[in-house]
């Protein structure tokens, strides 16, 4: 009977805050560049700004929902410090990358939008020991793949922001490289397939995996990431980064 009473006060006082564990959500954004985030940080109430290892982070509101916004700048060890410092100073639960990415499937034009399933990382090579390409070592891994909820919120908000516009859900390429000629994404093409490339997803995916917190990445089509390349990005980043936020914070607020 003391067992049963005793099991009984403990359900009651730690419910609550198993209740609020289970509710409470925390989603860091991540952009690799200000225009990736900063219709986002218009749009959030934000009531703190931290600076770490030269990244600002706004912590806020978006609609119900508390949000840290972050530009992280390009590239794969800014994305996987910033990841990093969102789960051990900011406690997020998920974790949403958006911005933009060059094609790498010739159905994809400018401003189609890409959601992950998975992500890899088109520079990874450690072949000479035998591990396959792109092979994370002692992993078993060369794709990190997102979390399907997520997916799903994301592929149904771009279907309600960007009715009409192609929305593929695929694989991201990421590398320390911005892919300009049809050389370089004819090689990433034949090792990986993949949809788009871009220099950040890769590095936040591997990060959210080994702090196991579900993260998505929503990426629009800015250049074809060929000898096109830098005049699409220059005439459409802003735009099609833009989208992609806008996206991400439909998403969030009908979270
Ligand atoms: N982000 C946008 N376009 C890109 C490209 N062509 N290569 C790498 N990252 C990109």
């Amino acid at each position: 009977m003391k067992k049963f009473l005793a099991l009984f006060l403990l359900t009651i006082i730690f419910a609550p805050f198993s209740a609020y564990a289970e509710n409470s959500i925390k989603i860091g954004i991540i952009g690799a560049i200000d225009v990736e985030v900063e219709t986002l940080k218009n749009d959030a109430e934000i009531s703190r700004k931290i600076t770490r290892a030269e990244m600002e982070f706004c912590e806020g509101k978006l609609g119900n929902i508390d949000v840290v916004i972050v530009k992280c700048g390009m590239g794969k060890v800014n994305a996987g410090i910033c990841v990093q410092m969102l789960v051990d100073i900011f406690n997020v639960t998920h974790v949403i990358n958006t911005g933009v990415a060059g094609s790498l499937n010739n159905a994809l034009n400018i401003g189609d939008i890409v959601v992950a399933v998975d992500a890899v990382q088109h520079d990874y090579d450690v072949t000479p020991i035998n591990f396959e390409k792109g092979e994370i070592p002692y992993t078993g891994l060369v794709a990190f793949k997102t979390d399907e909820k997520l997916r799903e919120q994301a592929v149904n908000a771009a279907k309600k922001v960007a009715p009409g516009i192609q929305i593929v859900e695929g694989r991201i390429c990421t590398g320390d490289q911005f892919i300009s000629t049809k050389e370089q994404k004819n090689k990433i093409i034949s090792s990986f397939g993949g949809d788009c490339c871009e220099m950040e997803g890769g590095a936040i995916a591997q990060a959210c995996y080994l702090n196991k917190i579900p993260f998505i990445i929503i990426r629009s089509i800015s250049d074809k990431a060929d000898e096109t390349e830098t005049v699409d990005f220059k005439e459409f980043e802003a735009q099609t980064a833009k989208l992609c936020a806008n996206i991400t914070e439909y998403m969030i607020r009908n979270f």
